[in-house]
């Protein structure tokens, strides 16, 4: 009898102990300058612990099972999948001599403008006979915050100086134009183009102020994205004066080849 109860109490240690000692698994994510998403899943287990299987999915999906026991002596996996909406790749890698560290890295390159959030999870799990296992999963937001806005002056030969805001994000962002902290309505602002290069959208936005508010004059670029609104760097006229004097130097060396 003693014995028999014995089983389920062993069971039970084992089972808190595989708690206690359960594999550590985090995600990080970052979004690369005219590259896309990479998003890291970083495993630790349990010092003598070895690994049985890493588990990827997207959107809850299960697409890639990264398992080095079966794959003996290849500790590295990499696979490519080449989207309508993304170039999406996957390299997976244990560490050489702990076995019990590694990483998989995601990296998601999008061909068309990304519209939607997407969910990665990773599933680490030891071998038996504990199958000690951790599990993340993050979101990645189809969001970009925008970059600093860029003024331009434009100097017609008659009339006033209009200024010319550019930024880019995800998704497109808009411009907003402010004369002493006042919001003004832009006089144009272009159509946004996806920049396939930066795999951002472009937007530009022009204001004709009055010549006496130039210096008063600044523009900010913002991001919405449901109920979420991320501003990026302001311009102001004085950011753009470099630019206006740049033209007053070729005025003025105009001037001087004239004169010569
Ligand atoms: C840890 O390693 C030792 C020695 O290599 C071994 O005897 C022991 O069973 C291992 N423990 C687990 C939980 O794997
Ligand atoms: C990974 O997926 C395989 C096949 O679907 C499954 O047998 C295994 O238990 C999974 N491993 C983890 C750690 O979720
Ligand atoms: C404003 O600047 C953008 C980007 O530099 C450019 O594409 C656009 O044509 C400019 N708009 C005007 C009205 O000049
Ligand atoms: C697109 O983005 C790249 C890199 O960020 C930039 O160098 C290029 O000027 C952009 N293209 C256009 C048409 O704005």
């Amino acid at each position: 009898m003693a014995s028999e109860m014995k089983i389920p109490i062993v069971t039970i240690l084992a089972f808190l102990l595989s708690l206690v000692k359960a594999t550590q698994v985090e995600i990080t994510q970052e979004w690369k300058p005219d590259f896309g998403w990479e998003v890291t899943c970083s495993w630790n287990l349990y010092m003598n612990d070895t690994l049985q299987s890493v588990n990827l999915s997207k959107n809850k999906q299960q697409f890639f099972i990264f398992r080095p026991e079966t794959q003996y002596g290849n500790l590295r996996k990499t696979n490519t999948w080449d989207l309508v909406e993304s170039v999406m790749k996957v390299d997976c890698l244990e560490a050489v001599d702990s076995g019990i560290k590694g990483k998989c890295v995601l990296s998601l390159e999008p061909q068309v403008p990304p519209r939607r959030d997407f969910t990665f999870g990773c599933e680490v799990s030891g071998e038996r006979p504990y199958f000690r296992m951790g599990q993340r999963e993050v979101t990645v937001e189809a969001l970009v915050p925008p970059s600093k806005a860029v003024m331009n002056v434009m100097t017609p030969e008659s009339g006033p100086a209009s200024l010319n805001c550019s930024t880019s994000g995800l998704p497109a962002p808009n411009i907003i134009w402010t004369v002493d902290d006042q919001k003004v309505p832009p006089n144009f602002h272009g159509v946004p183009v996806w920049n396939a290069t930066s795999k951002l959208w472009d937007v530009w936005s022009s204001f004709t102020p009055q010549p006496e508010a130039l210096h008063r004059v600044q523009c900010t670029p913002e991001v919405k994205k449901g109920n979420q609104l991320v501003r990026g760097l302001a311009s102001q006229y004085n950011d753009a004066y470099r630019i206006v004097l740049d033209g007053t130097m070729i005025i003025i060396s105009a001037l001087a080849t004239l004169l010569l």
